[in-house]
């Protein structure tokens, strides 16, 4: 593919044609050309001309956003017959008061802004966790509130660490702002270096999961206060998983001024279509991360909705523990059949088989209509995460990877690239 392109082209991507942030494509020239050598692979495929349009549109976009591949999230098929255990949302739907309270809304009308607040969200997760209203702030989706985090705390160059394997969006957020990135590697048993609260001078910015992802795995939250007092810039936990665990960072917040927890509703409250996140951190940070976000980042049916969702506390007790015990089940199979999985915190598993390739379990589960998550992490190693469903289909996807591991299960002939 790359032959239809002119070469003098592929040397010209190199820097050489962009009037502004020059010596950040030059600082890391193998990264950029590769990057668009592979945007070139796409527009050239068949028309050698298209190059002159393709200079021109390059010129109009930031180097940092030319040079990233951006966020890759997993498959979102839209027919609901798939088993769908690959993006960690809840198996069951959300409580009935949800409903209710989005056809109430729908009722009056939307004709006007919603709060940009969402007071009344805030006011009801205060009461539940013990914080003012003013230690809090609301997203769209639990994403919207890293990327204000991101955009709030850290200057282009500044330095962002996280933890790795982690979730993939800190360095995706770190690139959109023109930030250098530190993954720090977690120990093959899941604990992470001293390095990880080492604070150094560019450094802005700090990103832990917790429970982690892919993992599930814990750090305790005494450890993570030791490391907040090291550090000279927010420690952001990102608790999307904490409702399935036994402890969280929430009371850190209380105590020490630049942790800043993040939760989302996607998971525990089962409305990851819905869209709605939240952060709890001091006032004075709050303030100034308010700026930052869009006017009116949640919408009406979302305010609404994921009010009537933390207010029903049984609804939400009743499905965690369900998922608690599906995620007992669901670890025990998966080491009876042989798999490595780390005790899980989260609402998933992390697998990783010694002899099956990962790649040919999801490849297999996902001809047979189930889906879960193949993850690769250069330097790490692949494995499989699987969400915790119901108990069926707990049991279906178990029946078929126990099938394939037996040989009595065709595996799909390898196709190249995996979603
Ligand atoms: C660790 C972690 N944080 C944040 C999110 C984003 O969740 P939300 O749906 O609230 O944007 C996810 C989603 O999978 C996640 O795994």
């Amino acid at each position: 593919m790359l032959g239809h392109l002119p070469l003098v082209d592929a040397c010209e991507f190199r820097g050489g044609e962009f009037p502004q942030g020059r010596a950040s494509l030059r600082s890391d020239p193998k990264k950029v050309s590769w990057h668009y050598s592979r945007q070139a692979q796409h527009f050239f495929v068949s028309e050698t001309r298209m190059s002159l349009s393709l200079k021109q549109w390059q010129q109009y976009v930031r180097p940092e956003i030319l040079a990233m591949e951006g966020y890759v999230p997993g498959e979102q098929p839209q027919e609901w017959d798939v088993i769908k255990l690959n993006t960690n949302e809840n198996p069951y739907p959300p409580s009935p008061a949800v409903t209710a309270a989005i056809t109430r809304i729908l009722q009056r009308g939307l004709q006007r802004y919603p709060d940009p607040l969402a007071s009344e969200f805030r006011k009801k997760i205060g009461e539940l966790l013990g914080f003012p209203p003013d230690w809090i702030l609301c997203g769209n989706g639990s994403d919207d509130i890293l990327t204000i985090i991101t955009r709030t705390f850290v200057p282009p160059g500044g330095t962002v660490r996280f933890a790795y394997p982690g979730y993939l969006l800190y360095a995706t957020l770190a690139e959109i702002q023109g930030a250098k990135t530190e993954p720090v590697l977690f120990r093959r048993d899941w604990t992470l270096p001293a390095e990880f609260a080492l604070p150094t001078p560019d450094l802005r910015l700090v990103f832990l999961a917790n429970p982690n992802s892919p993992s599930g795995t814990l750090v305790p939250p005494e450890e993570i206060a030791e490391w907040a007092r090291k550090l000279r810039c927010p420690l952001v936990i990102d608790e999307a998983y904490a409702d399935f665990a036994d402890a969280d960072c929430v009371a850190l917040v209380r105590e020490l001024e630049n942790v800043i927890v993040v939760r989302s509703l996607s998971k525990s409250y089962a409305l990851a279509g819905l869209r709605f996140g939240f952060a709890i951190a001091r006032p004075e940070l709050i303030d100034q991360m308010r700026k930052v976000k869009d006017s009116y980042n949640c919408d009406a049916l979302s305010i609404a909705g994921a009010t009537a969702a933390v207010s029903d506390r049984q609804w939400f007790e009743t499905t965690r523990l369900r998922i608690v015990a599906g995620r007992q089940k669901l670890t025990a199979e998966m080491r009876r059949l042989g798999f490595e999985v780390p005790d899980s915190y989260a609402n998933f598993t992390w697998n990783v088989h010694p002899q099956v390739k990962a790649r040919t379990i999801y490849e297999t589960l996902k001809s047979n209509g189930v889906l879960v998550r193949y993850m690769n992490f250069p330097g790490w190693g692949d494995g499989i995460r699987i969400t915790v469903g119901t108990d069926e289909q707990i049991t279906v996807c178990v029946e078929l990877i126990e099938k394939l591991l037996q040989g009595r299960l065709p595996t799909p002939a390898p196709h190249g690239v995996i979603a």
